[in-house]
């Protein structure tokens, strides 16, 4: 099974993606995960990365497809795997169909997140996450079950996006409405389009993921 998350910041793509992992035992490659490692680590591209994520802009194509078609090489990729924040553009979008068919794989579905605005900066605004196993809590909606505590892990670490501020929100949705979401109708066009109420609580939403996945 090969999927694509689509949606805008904070629309639940990385929860829903870890929950997808759990049940299916599949990779989830996060392009936003993969580049904040880079960051961490001081390497080229998250010295480039960096300024470009903390301004709420895109990084390049270039960079980001090719980090994405190495992960897909790996061994753990060949049952399939879970695209999250990527592709995010149209040039992604056609790098990702031809990534695929030198393989000759296709992909499973293309799994849309639709939330509104005032919601998605409530969520991001709220969010921050395990530091020794990225789970994904936030404020007053998804607390850990014992306060302070990772359910996953046991942590006592969190941490918060520097990104995850308004005003570099701000500039994430305009980004996602005018690069991103053209991909809607590029994978409505292909027939591979489902689209999900991602307003809905949590694990409503997870309910409505795996019935498209049981009827693929
Ligand atoms: P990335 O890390 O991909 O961030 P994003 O797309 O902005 O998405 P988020 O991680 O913010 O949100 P999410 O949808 O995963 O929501 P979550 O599940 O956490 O990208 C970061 C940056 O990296 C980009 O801005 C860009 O610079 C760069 N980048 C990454 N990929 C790139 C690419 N392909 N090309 C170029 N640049 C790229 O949920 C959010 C919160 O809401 C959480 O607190 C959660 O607990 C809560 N929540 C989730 N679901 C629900 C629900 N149903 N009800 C109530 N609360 C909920
Ligand atoms: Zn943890």
């Amino acid at each position: 099974m090969r999927l694509i998350l689509l949606g805008p910041p904070g629309a639940g793509k990385g929860t829903q993606a870890q929950r997808i992992v759990e049940r299916h035992g599949i990779p989830q490659l996060s392009t936003g995960d993969m580049l904040r490692a880079a960051v961490s680590a001081g390497t080229d591209v998250g010295k480039r990365a960096k300024a470009v994520m903390d301004a709420g802009k895109l990084v390049s194509d270039d960079i980001v497809i090719a980090i994405v078609s190495e992960r897909i090489d790996q061994p753990d990729c060949a049952n399939g795997f879970i695209l999250d924040g990527f592709p995010r553009t149209l040039v992604q979008a056609d790098a990702t169909e031809k990534m695929l068919s030198t393989k000759d794989l296709d992909l499973s579905v293309v799994i849309e997140l639709r939330v509104d605005d005032k919601e998605l900066i409530r969520r991001v605004s709220g969010r921050y996450s395990c530091a020794a196993c990225g789970s994904v809590y936030h404020d007053t909606d998804h607390k850990p079950s014992k306060d302070g505590v990772c359910d996953k892990c046991g942590a006592t670490e969190f941490k918060r996006r520097p990104d995850d501020n308004a005003e570099t929100m701000a500039s994430r949705l305009e980004v996602y409405y005018k690069e991103t979401s053209p991909l809607i109708g590029y994978y409505y066009a292909k027939g591979k389009l489902k689209t999900v109420d991602g307003m809905a609580e949590m694990d409503a939403v997870t309910a409505s993921i795996e019935s498209i996945l049981a009827g693929l």
